[in-house]
């Protein structure tokens, strides 16, 4: 049994999973940046540190030669090679020196890198700034070298040496970090898919399938042993299936056995006619024992087709929607009042205090039905009722509007419902309290009423009886 009502379930593009690995890879991306930044910038202030500390070496060097004038270009070639600098310049108390290869124009610095400086932003911008703008320009790096409190050192160093071993490290820690959010997505995502992607998948496709086809029993969902939230949602979920496939099957048999009823209740109908020709005909026979029995035959055979009727009735009218219509409620109760037979009664007093123009939009067929229904049972309990203190039977509507809804009481003051009829309000072929009911009536006008959005209530009263029927506006 395919329900056609819904579509037919979408493929799964962009699934669960697919989600899954690319927000962890997203996530860990973001992390090892949060990371690299500093790390970048620790490395830029640790080389020109370096630099600085073999200047500072260089420095000490020089202190033991008598005479600057004494060096040679041969070790000055060593000592600039040594620090990879173009030049150094140490300055100590007022005095500062020069050293530089005599083969070679003095260098000159396009900008200045205090190491002494080191807030960690700034640290970040020098390296970045390298990274991506830097080129063939001369830097002077400023520092003091370690043991020396009293030397400044500066020296003057191609910015590309530092770019070309930033680049490289970060190279290096690009694809460590790759590798590392490799392993760990794919580590997260087979954790996670074990633990709620394959099970959540599991469900939704189950659902889907015992949707396609809740006839199938094999369909339902057998739960897994889980005792977390998945293992909850599968057991309610094969309880919901199998109770959904037990009602399936319950109403289907209800189903067949209604036509079932209809069928054998139809042949009765026209078996039961032809019995009530042939007791007409044996009324008129003038035998005083036939002209005895027969009125009671011919009564029960006529409640026999009233009954089968009104099964055959509530077996058809059951699953009309409505078909809205405006009507005057006033006219609408003088016709089912009519229809009742309570209109023009000898004895029952029909009072119809709905004032004229209240137009309400309802299916009259149905409501007309509701109303007669009830004018009917008020009738049979007035009938066979007889009032002690003198009053004169009779039957009321009433009308209550306000904004949301019209409220219409119909009451009679006859015996009120007995104890049986009482406890079985509304319920189809059990609510009857007396001999021929069918229980049917009332059942009926709620259906009806329930249809058309209202609700249709008993309203206990000291004496007689009283239903209010509420529609909305
Ligand atoms: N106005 C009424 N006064 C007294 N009893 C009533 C009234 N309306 C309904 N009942 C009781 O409720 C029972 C159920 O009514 P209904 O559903 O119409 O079935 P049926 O009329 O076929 O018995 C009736 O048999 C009767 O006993
Ligand atoms: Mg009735």
């Amino acid at each position: 049994m395919a329900n056609e009502q819904f579509d037919a379930p979408k493929r799964v593009i962009f699934g669960l999973s697919m989600k899954l690995i690319t927000m962890i890879i997203a996530m860990i991306m973001v992390v090892e940046v949060l990371i690299y930044l500093p790390s970048v910038a620790n490395f830029r202030i640790s080389w020109m540190d370096d630099r600085v500390h073999v200047a500072g070496v260089a420095a000490r060097v020089i202190e033991t030669v008598p005479d600057t004038m004494d060096l040679t270009p041969d070790m000055i070639g060593k000592l600039l090679s040594s620090a990879e600098a173009e030049a150094l310049v140490i300055r100590t108390e007022g005095q500062s020196q020069l050293i530089e290869r005599p083969d070679m124009p003095m260098p000159v610095a396009a900008y200045a890198a205090d190491t002494r400086e080191r807030a960690p932003l700034d640290l970040i911008a020098g390296a970045l700034e390298i990274l991506f703008f830097g080129s063939n320009r001369t830097m002077r790096v400023i520092g003091v070298p370690m043991d020396s409190q009293d030397v400044v050192v500066e020296v003057l160093v191609n910015e590309a040496l530092l770019r070309q071993e930033l680049i490289a490290y970060s190279r290096n820690i690009f694809w460590l970090s790759l590798l590392v959010a490799s392993f760990t997505s794919f580590a997260i995502f087979l954790f996670l898919n074990g633990l709620l992607i394959r099970p959540i998948t599991r469900l939704t496709r189950n659902m889907v399938a015992f949707q396609q086809d809740p006839d199938d029993a094999r369909k339902i969902i057998v739960p897994s042993e889980r005792r977390d939230e998945v293992g909850i949602a599968e057991r309610e979920l094969a309880a919901m299936e199998s109770n959904l496939f037990t009602m399936l099957k319950q109403k289907q048999h209800l189903a067949d056995l209604g036509l079932a009823v209809a069928k054998i209740n139809h042949d009765l109908r026209n078996t039961l006619g032809s019995a009530q020709l042939l007791s007409d005909q044996v009324a008129n026979l003038d035998d005083p024992h036939v002209q005895r029995l027969a009125p009671r035959l011919v009564n029960t055979l006529d409640r026999a087709i009233k009954f089968c009727q009104s099964v055959l009735d509530y077996g058809r009218h059951k699953s009309v929607a409505p078909k809205f219509e405006q009507v005057d409620l006033r006219a609408l109760l003088d016709e089912s009042a009519s229809e009742a037979a309570i209109r023009v009664h000898p004895e029952i007093e029909w009072l119809n205090q709905v004032e004229d123009d209240v137009i309400i939009s309802v299916d009259p067929d149905q409501i007309a039905r509701v109303f007669t229904n009830l004018f009917k049972n008020a009738r049979e309990a007035l009938e066979t009722h007889s009032l002690k203190n003198g009053d004169h039977p009779s039957i009321l509507a009433n009308l209550i509007v306000d904004q949301a809804q019209v409220c219409l009481t119909i009451a009679d003051n006859g015996p009120g419902l007995s104890p049986r009829a009482k406890d079985n309000l509304f319920r189809a072929f059990e609510g009857s309290g007396r001999a021929g009911g069918t229980g049917l009536g009332l059942a009926i006008a709620k259906e009806l009423v329930e249809a058309h959005g209202g609700a249709l209530k008993y309203i206990p009263e000291e004496s007689g009886t009283k239903f209010e029927i509420c529609l909305p506006r």
